[in-house]
């Protein structure tokens, strides 16, 4: 983790001077083309100019990947400490450039060896001379909690399980005030009913979790907003095997519940004053003798009777039955979803974007307008009254699957919405966003994103 800093110290080892079209410094006096660095030695110190080209062309996603670029690049291998001279001080342009180092500049090499002759930089700490600390410090705080749930998702499977995740919560908690806690366990789970949620554990030999924090930050006793978090561990697929170049990155389902842990963490070191329930539906969705079977039909803490069509639609499932549980016995007055649900949605949006769902048009243009000033990127797709029909069976009240093909990410949000008693909702799809495979999407590097920490905290900051 990166240590950032407000006042320049004078040991350090480079500085990058941010420069758009017409923009010059006493050291460099050319222009530089957007994308162009150029480095320029003065005794100790490196200078590295990074030209970002036309102030009115430069998107604030832009920058993200300027400073990046500029961060990873070859002429700061040695440097450990970096300052970085703005071409702006807005307050956008200040939160865009500290992503682009702490959100560009993560790795997850935990379990790489150390290599003697590894040419990747290494800082340590940056500064960046600013006017509005309180921005500044906040963005940087932001990122610790994108970092943690990067770290939730980026780590083997079996060692962020149900009880990794419970331990996770329980440090985050710890010593704050107006916080309690209710866990719901395999025996808690089986003696009120969350069948759905236990059916999809039953191979598991892991213990099933539903975990709710409830953060009491509104004294004035505003209604609760809870943040749910689809929580499955691994996702084999179940009985419904998923195939080699589909399996490999499961460990990423737990995504949501990821997020969720780095939203807490941000609401509690901003003090957000809101009233939250945070809530991680864990499970491992594993295959064996003992798994729940495709035909089976299950009745959830709501009393509907689900058909398994396919054991692979398993997030679905332990979210109808969190859901269920936090209207009758937390009645929040909004709900708001985390889940890396379908590979439809991924189909229909690709990576960059999640899908959002709602039954409230305020919602969703609150949870728009924070997706966009966070570039937490999110794009809303539709349910609509007649995709019912679409989830219905002939042997239960409901099927986990669609009896028609395509449109398989708005199937699986009107499943959740059948679990919702009205309450106003919105649901994120995180399936493509919350991953990227390969060397780099945009300013992040290979491995989870840690898609909707961002966009979530502003929508709390905010609304
Ligand atoms: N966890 C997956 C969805 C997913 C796919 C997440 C790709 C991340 C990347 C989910 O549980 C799943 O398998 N959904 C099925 C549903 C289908 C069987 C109706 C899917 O999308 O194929
Ligand atoms: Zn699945
Ligand atoms: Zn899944």
């Amino acid at each position: 983790m990166i240590d950032f800093r407000l006042q320049a110290k004078n040991d350090k080892d480079a500085t990058v001077v941010l420069l758009t079209s017409g923009q010059t410094h006493p050291l460099f006096k050319n222009e530089l083309e957007k994308g162009e660095i150029y480095p320029v030695l003065e005794d100790a110190n490196t200078f590295l100019f990074v030209g970002l080209g036309k102030t009115d062309k430069l998107s604030l996603t832009d920058l993200r990947i300027q400073v990046r670029k500029a961060c990873l690049s070859n002429y700061l291998q040695k440097a450990k400490s970096l300052e970085i001279i703005p071409h702006s001080k807005t307050d956008a342009a200040i939160i865009a450039i500290i992503e682009g180092v702490a959100i560009g500049t993560y790795v997850w090499d935990k379990y790489k060896s150390k290599d003697k002759n590894d040419k990747t930089v290494k800082i340590k700490d940056v500064t960046i001379v600013v006017e509005n600390k309180k921005v500044f410090t906040d963005a940087v705080t932001i990122c610790q909690g994108v970092s943690l749930t990067r770290d939730l998702v980026n780590e083997n499977a079996d060692t962020t399980t149900s009880e990794y995740l419970e331990k996770t919560v329980l440090a985050l908690i710890k010593g704050h005030k107006n916080i309690s806690l209710e866990i719901l366990n395999r025996k808690e789970l089986k003696a009120k009913g969350l069948n759905l949620h236990l059916a999809v554990n039953q191979a598991s030999n892991k213990e099933p979790k539903l975990i709710i924090v409830r953060y009491e930050g509104d004294k004035k006793k505003e209604g609760y907003t809870a943040i749910i978090g689809k929580g499955m561990t691994f996702d084999t697929g179940g009985l419904n095997l998923k195939p080699t170049g589909s399996i490999e990155t499961m460990k990423i389902d737990m995504a949501g519940a990821g997020a969720v842990c780095g939203v807490l963490k941000n609401v509690l070191a901003l003090g957000i004053k809101k009233n939250l329930l945070f809530v991680l539906g864990i499970a491992e969705n594993s295959i064996g003798s003992t798994a729940y079977k495709p035909g089976d039909v299950i009745t959830g803490y709501a009393g509907k009777s689900v058909e398994i069509g396919n054991t692979d639609a398993e997030g679905r499932l332990v979210l109808a039955d969190a859901f269920a549980y936090l209207v009758k016995n937390y009645k929040p007055a909004k709900m708001i979803d985390l889940a890396t649900l379908t590979g439809a949605c991924v189909v229909a949006l690709g990576f960059d974007y999640t899908g959002l769902f709602s039954n409230n048009d305020k919602l969703a243009a609150q949870l728009l307008d924070a997706a966009h000033k966070t570039d937490d990127r999110a794009w809303r797709l539709p349910i609509y009254p007649e995709l019912k029909e679409h989830i219905k069976s002939p042997i239960a009240d409901l099927k986990n699957t669609s009896n028609i093909k395509g449109g398989g990410a708005s199937t699986a949000a009107e499943f959740l919405h059948q679990f919702t008693q009205d309450t106003i909702w919105a649901h994120l799809d995180i399936a493509g966003s919350s991953y990227t495979e390969g060397t780099c999407r945009m300013y992040y590097g290979h491995g989870a994103t840690g898609t909707g920490v961002r966009l979530l905290t502003n929508y709390l900051l905010n609304n």
